[in-house]
């Protein structure tokens, strides 16, 4: 691999220290997926960040680390609203351990904004190499934005942030970013919404796996490509699709060479994952809520008081945005936190039954929270909640 003169004196220990293990967890990487050099990235987004994830071991790791990012570093969510923990229920022992994984990637430089949509608050623009960890972040990244990054691990992200470099391969490589399957979509009759996207996007993981989708007949608005992205890379490993006419490196369809796979979706196989069994809780915001997610919810609730504890999940930064819109959100009851979500929050374990407007959460829940997950529209949460 080649490294430059810098990375070669930090190799042969003349920092010593975090810097140069980080930069060895890089090389041995780039070694292991066949890249030929490091290359600068622009941001990190570093998973592994809930105390109910990553545990003690996790933890003594990240204690065990000096140094400080060296790009702009935001970690994934935690397991817990910083502010309002004792709001949501969560326990005093755990709160003191998630306090102390925050605390140390507070030490090495890492922003405190704990989100899978860091792309609402730090510009990211084509063309950029990141290195971010969280599947439907790295699936708007590369697909929407046309950022370029793989999806790493943790640690990697955490060493990248550190040294400021990703290995060059995968997903950072033009010729890698090419569809490699066609999904047709015929939804004659249906109206796509986010939670139809997200129905969508859970079938379609599981028929592309980790191929490069290209979507025909479909034209998602940005949240609903969020939703797309993100149930693919739950259901999947998707890191990158493209739709036709709609996101950025999609090419022509003249141009798709005729040997691809096409394979089509039917609105019946979408309907069938939206039922109607009883829930106890409802949790919306996977991926977390953008501005006008939570508009539409509020727009919703106004006026009504929820029945059932109603979760919404969204990033500080955007919830400090559109302070009103949250405050309109909770007079109805329902609460709307920061930091954390419906996965990563040990809160959730409590519930029988989640309805969710998200494919991710519908594939995540069942495993994560150990609750029966339901699916249904963002007014089907709110319609159930309400009763
Ligand atoms: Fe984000 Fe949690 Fe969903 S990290 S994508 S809200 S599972």
């Amino acid at each position: 691999m080649e490294l430059d003169l810098e990375d070669e004196r930090i190799l042969c220990g003349e920092q010593g220290g975090t810097k140069q293990k980080m930069l060895e967890l890089l090389v041995a990487l780039g070694k292991v997926f066949g890249a030929e050099r490091l290359v600068p990235i622009t941001s990190a987004q570093v998973s592994g960040a809930s105390y109910k994830t990553i545990g003690e071991y996790g933890l003594d790791w990240l204690r065990s680390l000096n140094g400080r990012a060296v790009v702009p570093a935001v970690l994934n969510p935690i397991g817990m609203p910083r502010g309002r923990w004792e709001e949501m229920g969560v326990d005093t022992l755990f709160a003191e351990k998630q306090n102390s994984v925050v605390a140390a990637y507070e030490r090495l430089g890492v922003q405190l904004e704990c989100t899978c949509t860091p792309y609402y608050l730090h510009q990211t623009r084509f063309g950029d190499h990141l290195a971010w960890s969280e599947s439907s972040a790295v699936s708007y990244a590369n697909s929407v934005i046309g950022a370029r990054t793989n999806r790493e691990g943790g640690p990697g992200a955490l060493a990248a942030a550190l040294v400021g470099k990703t290995p060059c391969y995968g997903l950072h490589l033009p010729e890698n970013r090419r569809p490699s399957l066609v999904i047709d979509v015929a939804m004659p009759n249906r109206k796509m919404g986010i939670a139809e996207f997200g129905a969508l996007g859970y079938r379609a993981g599981r028929l592309a796996g980790n191929r490069i989708p290209y979507f025909r007949g479909i034209r998602p608005d940005l949240d609903q490509l969020k939703a797309l992205g993100a149930a693919m890379a739950a259901t999947g490993a998707v890191a990158l699709y493209h739709v036709e006419g709609v996101t950025p490196e999609a090419q022509d369809p003249a141009e798709l060479p005729a040997s691809l796979e096409e394979i089509s979706i039917e609105a019946a196989e979408l309907e069938a994952l939206f039922t109607d069994i009883p829930v106890d809780a409802v949790a919306v915001g996977c991926p977390h809520c953008s501005p006008a997610e939570l508009d539409e919810l509020a727009r919703l609730l106004t006026g009504k008081i929820v029945t059932m504890p109603f979760y919404v999940f969204a990033s500080q930064g955007v919830i400090d945005a559109n302070r009103k819109t949250v405050d309109r959100i909770e007079k109805s009851g329902a609460r709307v936190f920061a930091d954390t979500c419906m996965v990563v929050s040990p809160v959730m374990e409590q519930y029988q039954a989640i309805m969710v407007n998200s494919g991710k959460a519908l594939a995540y829940v069942p495993d994560m929270c150990g609750a029966v997950a339901r699916m249904g529209t963002i007014g089907d949460c709110v319609k159930v909640a309400t009763e």
